[in-house]
């Protein structure tokens, strides 16, 4: 990247085997310079040397790029992970990266991976803690580490020259009852407490048989990822790009009263800039969710009014990243500094600074006490059965305003094409919903524009936000030329979007420890703007109150402008917020009964075949669908999980310490949803090749989680033929059918039942085409058995031989089918989640000594992708419980607006996370699966709450747990 004023000095060093003579201005980073050489596998994750995604080899030591200088590596060797193995002929440990499921959006896996080369050459046989020492300094925010640390392990046995079993997934078959079945001993976790485990597969011996659903074949997309491909957003860099850069608030609250951008425009190299004066005024909402979108529709491109520190204020673009830089610094703005509210309760009370004040938005419900919607519903006579109830409990909580954190940035490239088409490259969850969104944005209708989602580093809902698309997409309408715009590590932090913070306040009663009546009061913070807080806070009443679905609920709800970033949508989306704290709640109420905590929860907890009493009352956004539970493995889960813990002689052992540290151990059990029902629809489009393969092409996005793998093998599974005989292809608006995105634990769910009626579809027009071929008058006699279809008298023909008589000669036609696929029931996955803590009750550190999760997500469509989610989901549950939060100064900066800053849990500190699944058959889902995404994040937070307790005997309803308020309680 040219930058300009500096004198050039020449260097020579070796980049990959290659010897480099080159003039280098002092200033350039070797993170620029290496992915300006093409050398894409050093990703960008901070530019601030605290992530280490731009992790190389210096001199055999892993150094990273992005805070490294140029001109300092002059005489030394650099390796990047292109050096390593090609697809042919992959280094041990890409290999053992893609065989234990190590990846899952791939984003640091080339820094991980020559992280771990770097320590293997020193130390060839290390031990679990210096792996996990080792991979510290590269974050990953999708695995939790598990997998990694046992790819790393596996590499290093192999280089040793030792044999290593296959990694294969253990399955149990089990009759009817779970109780006899005899788990592994590893699965107790007493010899080896840190060693990663397989997840484990316990299936019920009536479940049918199937051959490649359940198979944990390589990711389809897994050896671009580990040889270092250039599949990102960023990768693909378009001739002439130029560089954008946002202007945001340094206020938390003020009207803009002009702005000057003269001077900035007076830059030599300064291309446009853009203020709210330079774009029409056309409300909507950033939240990419399903036609129509809730109102209220805030917010405008750039406005004259900021609403939050980080808030849009203008953008620049340029001929590279420093111009754009120095040219923010030269527009001149002229702030009205307005009083500002960051706690959502002092909001909604009188005289509040009112942050929606514009006469142009419709549909808030209370602007003036920026209450932006107010949510009723109720079922029974709640106030009659608390009159009724023989005990009654009552608690408030609060959960912390948690950041996705993903380790790519939110970037999106647009273009004119040759026909003069806008093109969207963008990192986005939801590539439909960008293209309508934009459109009246930007005065194209959605037939001009094109979005194409390439691989995403990671998303976790903060990419189901259309936050760049727009400005972008105006850029290159008005300059004609390329744009890139990225937001920077620290925007990431202001700009963005975040978890809701939410208080909330629950009572229960009970009559004969049946629970009766249920209220929740919930107030959720949804920050600057509306975007996803009815829909997150809707879920959060209807899970809350549907967990122990008491047949008298109320749900209240106010949800509230701050002048904080943004909440959206998070991993979890309200449900984990509110299963926290009727989790917790349930356990303080045996407590105060007297009763045994798990038969209290089993006697209450949703059942098999119980109505869902709040479902229709409390859709998403809308009215909902009458939903039953149709499958459930919460009593197996539970069952299996206190096996497996050792769960009672724990807690009673647990309840008579003696001394500062104490242990405890706690769970909780937690349902989550598949989709949206009524609402959430995808489609699928199959079509074969002249060689018996198959052109899968999906809306659905695969953001890391291995959709794109799960999809094929549920195609794989219908037509009897290898996933490798499936290429799949998605996003892209303009060549795969629509998906409403990766979002709501609904791609297995719902998109996979699209692949699988495609796939049905297919099938038959095979099975019709090879019965002429073979002369067999009833098509349905044929079977297909390893891309061979078999008539009944053995005769048979290939697939191939299918795809080049349908295509060449006989009834001449092209097999394919699209199909779509909606379900007017979103059935809940059930888990059990466990927690081991010990407690240094002089300091307040709680130590998180393992989590284990028992789950029922359905058929386990792919096992070790399943339990990476579950995984990961651990691990963002255990910041959200443990340290992950926002926080602000006196002017409502955000102070922690870095990784460094923010309490992310690294490889070193991170406990055993465990996984156990118990399959369940959903008559509604893709050969019985449902979905396991989120479900693996709402239950980690109780449990510790619960296992804290067991240790000390006080309960913490204020997450994160933090030394200082576990000390605070401890003294109490
Ligand atoms: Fe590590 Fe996504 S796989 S950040």
């Amino acid at each position: 990247m040219a930058t300009e004023n500096q004198e050039e000095i020449k260097i020579q060093f070796v980049l990959n085997g290659e010897t480099r003579d080159i003039s280098v201005n002092p200033k350039t980073l070797l993170l620029d310079y290496l992915r300006d050489a093409g050398l894409k596998s050093v990703k960008s994750g901070c530019r601030e040397g605290d992530c280490g995604t731009c992790t190389v080899l210096i001199d055999g030591i892993p150094t990273q790029s992005c805070v490294t200088k140029l001109s300092t590596v002059a005489g030394k060797k650099i390796e990047t992970l292109e050096a390593l193995g090609t697809a042919e002929n992959l280094h041990p440990l890409q290999k053992t990266f893609l065989e234990t499921g190590a990846i899952q959006c791939g984003f640091c896996t080339p820094a991980q991976i020559l992280t771990a080369k770097a320590l293997l050459e020193k130390n060839p046989n290390p031990t679990d803690e210096e792996i996990r020492e080792s991979l510290s300094a590269v974050l990953c925010r999708c695995t939790g580490y598990v997998r990694n640390i046992d790819a790393v392990m596996r590499a290093a046995a192999v280089m040793r020259g030792e044999s290593v079993s296959d990694y294969k997934v253990p399955e149990l078959i089990f009759q009817s009852d779970i109780d006899k079945v005899v788990l592994p001993q590893a699965y107790y976790r007493k010899d080896d407490k840190k060693k990663p485990l397989l997840p484990l597969v316990l299936t019920p011996e009536k479940m049918p048989k199937m051959i490649a659903v359940g198979k944990t074949p390589t990711k389809v997309d897994g050896v671009k990822l580990v040889t270092g491909k250039p599949a990102f957003t960023d990768d693909v860099q378009p001739e002439g790009l130029l560089f954008a850069a946002l202007l945001t608030s340094p206020h938390a609250h003020a009207n803009i009263k002009d702005i000057d951008t003269t001077k900035a425009k007076a830059l030599p190299g300064v291309i446009e800039v853009l203020t709210y004066k330079d774009i029409p005024r056309v409300k909507y909402a950033t939240s990419g969710q399903s036609y129509p979108q809730p109102m209220p529709y805030d917010q405008v491109v750039l406005d004259n009014k900021v609403r939050h520190v980080g808030d849009r204020v203008a953008v620049v673009a340029a001929i590279n990243r420093e111009i754009a830089e120095k040219a923010l610094k030269l527009i001149d703005v002229t702030y009205e500094v307005l009083p500002f509210v960051l706690d959502a309760e002092l909001a909604m009370k009188d005289g509040a600074p009112v942050i929606h004040d514009e006469k142009d938005t419709e549909g808030i419900f209370d602007a003036s006490h920026n209450r932006v919607y107010h949510i009723e519903a109720e079922v029974g006579e709640p106030d009659q059965a608390f009159k009724e109830s023989d005990n009654i409990i009552e608690g408030e909580f609060r959960t912390p305003k948690q950041q996705h954190a993903q380790l790519e940035p939110h970037i999106c490239i647009t273009y004119l094409d040759e026909d003069n088409r806008l093109v969207v490259r963008t990192s986005t969850q939801v590539p439909f919903h960008v293209r309508r969104i934009i459109a009246p944005l930007i005065g194209l209708p959605e037939k001009r524009i094109r979005v194409i989602k390439p691989r995403i580093g990671g998303g976790f809902g903060g990419k189901q936000e259309v936050l760049l698309e727009d400005l972008c997409s105006i850029l290159t309408l008005r300059t004609g030329r390329p744009v890139r715009l990225e937001l920077t590590r620290s925007q990431e932090f202001t700009s963005s979007r975040t978890r809701h913070r939410q208080a909330l306040r629950f009572k229960l009663g009970v009559k004969n420890q049946k629970l009766i009546a249920a209220e929740f009061k919930l107030i959720g913070d949804t920050g600057a703007y509306g975007t996803h807080g009815l829909t997150v806070n809707m879920v959060a009443g209807f899970k809350g109150l549907t967990l122990y679905n008491a047949p008298n609920s109320r749900f209240i709800c106010d949800v509230v402008y701050t002048n904080t970033p943004p909440s959206g949508a998070f991993r979890g989306y309200g449900a984990m917020q509110a299963q926290f704290a009727v989790e917790v709640l349930m356990e303080e109420f045996a407590e105060k009964l007297g009763v045994d905590v798990i038969e209290f929860k089993r006697k209450n907890w949703l059942k098999l075949g119980e109505t869902m009493h709040l479902a229709k009352k409390l859709g998403e956004g809308r009215e909902g669908y009458e939903q039953a539970m149709v499958t459930s493995g919460m009593e197996d889960c539970v069952k299996v999980g206190l096996k497996a813990t050792e769960f009672f002689a724990k807690r009673e052992l647990y309840k008579a310490q003696q001394g500062q540290i104490k242990k405890g151990i706690g769970m909780a059990v937690v349902i989550h949803g598949s989709g949206i029902a009524g609402l959430d629809m995808a489609a699928a489009t199959l079509k074969m090749n002249d060689d018996g393969s198959f052109n899968l092409t999906v809306g659905a996005t695969d953001i890391g989680t291995g959709s794109d793998t799960i999809l094929a093998q549920i195609a794989a599974e219908e037509l009897g033929i290898p996933v490798e005989d499936f290429i799949v292809y998605s996003s892209d608006t303009d060549f795969t059918p629509f998906d409403k995105g990766a979002y709501a634990s609904s791609t297995t769910y719902i998109s996979g039942g699209a692949v699988l009626k495609a796939a049905r579809n297919i099938r038959g027009q095979i099975l019709t085409h090879a019965a002429k071929m073979l002369k067999v008058n009833e098509p349905e006699t044929l079977r297909i058995v390893e891309r061979r279809i078999i008539a009944p008298d053995e005769n048979s023909v290939t697939m191939r031989e299918v795809a080049l008589s349908s295509l060449h000669q006989l009834d001449q036609h092209q097999i394919m089918a699209t199909e779509s696929h909606i379900s007017f029931t979103s059935p809940p996955p059930t888990a059990a989640q466990f927690a081991e803590v010990k407690v240094h009750t002089d300091t307040g550190e709680v130590e998180v000594e393992r989590l284990l999760m028992v789950v029922d997500c359905g058929r386990v469509i792919n096992p070790i992708t399943a339990a990476g989610q579950v995984e990961g989901g651990m691990a963002q549950a255990l910041g959200f419980a443990m340290g992950e939060d926002t926080y602000y100064n006196a002017n409502g900066n955000v102070t922690n607006d870095r990784f460094s800053t923010y309490d992310l849990v690294k490889a070193d500190k991170m406990p055993p996370l465990d996984v156990i699944f118990v399959q369940t058959d959903e008559p509604s889902g893709p050969f019985g699966a449902k979905s396991v995404s989120e479900l693996s994040i709402d239950g980690a937070a109780p449990a510790i709450v619960s296992a804290v307790h067991n240790a000390t005997g006080v309960w913490f309803h204020d997450l994160p747990l933090t030394k200082e308020k576990v000390l605070t309680g401890l003294s109490k």
